[in-house]
């Protein structure tokens, strides 16, 4: 499902290395992690240039309240640094932005700023910019099944069942349950040297491409990132079917 020019239409992206990026210049891990926003930054504007139509990073797991109160808290205040001084370009770039996630158990602050995010960028009908936050692939799932168990008890009644569809589930995690339809994936990057999922998007990424690199997020450029869209474009995407040129 490549967009124009074959880019991917709908990119994923795990942001990893912060804190290796802080620990190698001898720096509190916060100042890690605020070089890795300054790298989402520029990333958000180069893929909503380029015409990716929808990027989703993944910016705080559930996993992720195991680290320090102060790494926590340092992150979460991030988040309202990042709408205080980015909210206009987002805007003036026609950025939608969503949240992945029930964020309603951060700090009163970021909720607010978070409110005046997705509401200030509700009419814009550029590029989707998605934002997993307090959010677990698979606690997604378990949600979905459980609300749309619940649905069919206010619709049918107790104890009338049917099985459950792949569309039903699809349609009840945060990337089908939106105002918009968040596509699934074609191409799933990972920074920092680590090959693993961890959590993110594990439904939506069942045929995603994969690519990793050992640059560490802070230091991803828009380069790379151009260099890795462009090996995509070679990558021939099967879904489990077979090349069409052995059918
Ligand atoms: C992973 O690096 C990164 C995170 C858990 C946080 C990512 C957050 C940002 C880039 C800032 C987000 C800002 C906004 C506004 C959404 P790590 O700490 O796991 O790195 P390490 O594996 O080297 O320790």
């Amino acid at each position: 499902m490549a967009g124009e020019n074959n880019i991917p239409r709908s990119v994923g992206i795990i942001m990893d290395g912060n804190g290796r990026w802080a620990k190698k210049r001898g720096v509190p891990r916060l100042m890690g992690h605020n070089a890795g926003m300054e790298a989402m930054k520029r990333i958000v504007i180069a893929s909503s240039n380029m015409g990716i139509e929808n990027l989703t990073v993944y910016a705080f797991s559930t996993e992720n309240w195991k680290r320090s109160t102060e790494e926590v808290s340092g992150i979460f205040k991030l988040i309202v640094k990042y709408v205080r001084s980015e909210l206009a370009e987002l805007v003036e770039n026609d950025v939608h932005i969503n949240i992945l996630g029930d964020y309603s158990m951060l700090p009163d602050d970021s909720v607010k700023s978070i409110d005046k995010l997705l509401k200030e960028t509700e009419h814009c009908n550029g590029m989707n910019f998605n934002i997993a936050l307090n959010y677990g692939g698979r606690d997604e799932i378990v949600k979905a099944v459980n609300e749309l168990l619940a649905d069919r008890e206010v619709t049918n009644g107790p104890g009338i069942s049917r099985d459950v569809t792949e569309e039903e589930i699809s349609a009840h995690l945060y990337t089908g349950s939106l105002h918009c339809d968040i596509p699934d994936p074609d191409l799933v990057i990972r920074t920092s040297g680590e090959e693993r999922m961890s959590n993110f998007l594990l439904w939506q990424s069942a045929y995603s491409e994969l690519m990793f690199t050992d640059t560490l997020w802070p230091d991803f450029s828009e380069d790379e990132y151009r260099e890795m869209l462009n090996e995509y474009t070679h990558r021939n995407r099967r879904f489990g079917g077979r090349e069409k040129e052995d059918k």
